[in-house]
Order: C-alpha cells, then sequence, then structure tokens
C-alpha cells in the first residue's frame, strides 16, 4: 500500500467519541514492577503512580500529586504499603487518606487522594478507569471483572511470551469497528503474510468467515469469531482451517483470542491497548498454550496475527471516524457495535457520544 499523509491530530480527534470510555486497562507487566518499587504513570488523561507494597503483595494507584502541595509523589518511596511523599514528607495511605505527618500530631482527616482499583491477574496490572469526571477510589466496586481462563489457573496452560507493539495513533473504537467490519478482511487480510514480519507469501491467501455478536447477559462482554482457511493459487485447504473466537473484554482495552488448531490445542492471546493520548493507544501482547503445543508453532500461529493487525495500521492512523457512516449490503453490524461501544460511556446521552459530525 502506498504511503498516506496523516491529517492534522487534532482535525481527527475532533470526529471521535471521547477518548478514554469505562473500562479495565492494562498498565504494566507484573515482573516490571517489583517490591517497594513505584513508578510514575500518564494515560487515560490521567497521572497515575503505580506502586507495589514492600512485601510484594500488593499493588495500589493513586493520583501523582501530593494532596498537601503538589509534588510529584514519584519523587517519594514506598513505605510498607504507603508512599511518602519527597516534599514534606507525607505518608499517604493505600486507601487515599493521610497516614503521617512528620511535623505535626493532626492529619486532615476529610483528604482522600484519588485512588483506583487495581488487579493482577495472568502476569499483568491492570487498572479500573471511570471517565465523565468520576472521582475515583479503589474500594469502589468495578462493573465487572477480567474473566477467569481455567487452563491457565489449572496449569494445563502455560505462559508463552510477550511483544511490545509500541503506540499506534488509532482511537480505541477502530479495533472494536475493525471486528465488525467485515468488508475489509478481502482487501486487506487475505494475503498470507510470513509471521512477525510485513512480507507477503506469493499465491497464498487466507479466506475469511466473520461474525460478531455482544453477550446477551454480560454488556461488557462481545464476541468476534472468525473462521480462516488458507488458499494456495485461490483452491482453499481444508486441513488447514483454524478458528479465533475473540472477546473483547469491556471497549477493546482488554481482548482475548482463543486460537483452537484441530488435533493440536489451543493458544491464548491477550491484546491489550492503553490510550496515553487521546489518538495514541501502547499495544502489548502476551500469550500462554497448551504445554504440549511445539513453542515453535505458538510462535507461529501468533506471529500470524500480530503480522494480520499490523496490516491494519497506516489506515488507522490516517482515517476519521464517520458518525453517519454509508454503509451497504455486506457490510457488518457496525451500528449494533456502536450501540454495545456506548456502554462504555455511562455518562453519556444514549445517542452518539458527543462526536461531531465529519
Ligand atoms: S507536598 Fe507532599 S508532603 Fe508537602
Ligand atoms: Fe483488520
Amino acid at each position: 500500500m502506498k504511503t498516506i499523509t496523516r491529517p492534522t491530530e487534532a482535525v481527527r480527534e475532533a470526529t471521535y467519541p471521547p477518548p478514554y470510555p469505562d473500562g479495565w486497562y492494562r498498565v504494566s507487566a507484573a515482573d516490571q514492577l517489583a517490591p517497594g518499587e513505584l513508578r510514575y504513570l500518564e494515560c487515560l488523561g490521567k497521572q497515575f503512580v503505580l506502586y507495589r507494597s514492600e512485601d510484594g503483595k500488593s499493588v495500589h494507584a493513586m493520583s501523582a500529586f501530593c494532596p498537601h502541595l503538589g509534588a510529584n509523589l514519584q519523587g517519594g518511596c514506598v513505605k510498607g504499603q504507603q508512599v511518602e511523599c519527597p516534599f514534606h514528607r507525607w505518608r499517604l495511605a493505600a486507601d487515599g487518606r493521610v497516614a503521617h505527618i512528620p511535623y505535626s500530631d493532626r492529619v486532615p482527616h476529610r483528604v482522600r487522594q484519588e485512588t483506583w482499583p487495581i488487579r493482577e491477574r495472568y502476569g499483568q496490572i491492570f487498572i479500573y478507569h471511570r471517565g465523565g469526571g468520576h472521582v475515583s477510589s479503589a474500594d469502589e466496586a468495578p462493573p465487572y471483572e477480567i474473566p477467569a481462563i481455567p487452563e491457565v489457573d489449572a496449569g494445563t496452560m502455560v505462559y508463552r511470551g510477550r511483544h511490545d507493539a509500541g503506540t499506534v495513533r488509532m482511537h480505541l473504537i477502530e479495533f472494536a469497528e475493525n471486528s465488525v467490519d467485515f468488508a475489509h478482511f478481502a482487501p486487506i487480510h487475505s494475503e498470507m503474510m510470513i509471521p512477525w514480519t510485513r512480507f507477503k507469501v506469493p499465491f497464498v491467501g487466507v479466506r475469511h468467515d466473520a461474525a460478531w455478536e455482544p453477550d446477551p447477559e454480560h454488556p461488557h462482554l462481545a464476541y468476534f469469531h472468525n473462521k480462516a482457511m488458507v488458499e494456495i493459487l485461490g483452491r482453499p485447504i481444508e486441513r488447514s482451517r483454524a478458528n479465533a473466537t475473540i472477546t473483547f473484554i469491556g471497549p477493546g482495552s482488554v481482548v482475548t483470542f482463543r486460537f483452537s488448531i484441530p488435533d493440536v490445542g489451543e493458544i491464548v492471546m491477550f491484546q491489550t491497548h492503553l490510550p496515553v493520548a487521546p489518538l495514541e493507544q501502547k499495544v502489548d501482547f502476551h500469550w500462554f498454550a497448551d504445554r504440549k503445543i511445539p513453542r515453535l508453532l505458538v510462535s507461529y500461529v501468533v506471529g500470524n496475527w500480530v503480522s494480520q493487525w499490523a496490516n491494519d495500521i497506516e489506515i488507522w492512523e490516517s482515517k476519521i471516524y464517520m458518525n453517519k457512516p454509508a454503509l451497504a449490503k455486506g457490510d457488518g453490524p457496525v451500528h449494533r457495535m456502536r450501540k454495545w461501544f456506548r456502554g462504555f460511556y455511562p455518562e453519556a446521552p444514549e445517542e452518539e457520544p458527543a462526536a461531531a459530525a465529519p
């Protein structure tokens, strides 16, 4: 594909829904936050410090700026479960209360530093974000949890790798929209790629058969089913048939892929998006597989997906959001998906969230 000029970011941004829908977001790998470590993080339109208690058992997130006189807590340190500010050494508890002031025997009881719900699952750290000006508290129960992967919990599936894909200048809704955009599979994803590369395999194609549906009982879940089959010189190869069930857990922030390889086994891959700016997603992949699947085959399957995913990037980074798209027979359920996605803006009116018509 030829290089496309990226329009001015502000022009693109004005066409999209608000950039940070409610949901669980992956903020770090668990092994990248050591006991007693404290890190500054800017994402979802907020500034946080993320830290692990000194005993290593719990992870917490709070607003990066001290409620006293606004010092950046990144310069401070972790004491037990608390954070000590570098400026006047106030200590803040994990629930956001002021726990200790070295020069005063009275702490302001009403102060509550903003804190966020955190979960550690599958070797990753997730934060629950609510938009609409909501002041977050770690104690507040999120409306849903990251679902369990029973085979990983039981140890029959094991961790097999990760891939840091850097950032992509797109809105989160584009990833969800991609799954209902059935008409783009043939032009963008029908050529076989060499896994982990941008090279095409000559004369080998991929045929896709896709379906999308929201979960009838759990409004935060939606499923995308893709049956793929390899074609050589246009002839389908029956035994290459592979199924993938893709589960959106929230607004595309956490997406699991379950690849079934007949007679071989299953692979579960997480693709996560973290908006670090309105049109900038940090994208990461990590995956687990049945113990018995050779590592090379696992890497081939995951790399295949990552190469196909990368085919969309140039389109995403240069497009706008059509608030009122002109659709035709053969297009997938774009409006159904958008209605489902609006559920992640509970503060917004029922219609399209505040997006200007292009
Ligand atoms: S600014 Fe943090 S203790 Fe004063
Ligand atoms: Fe795509």
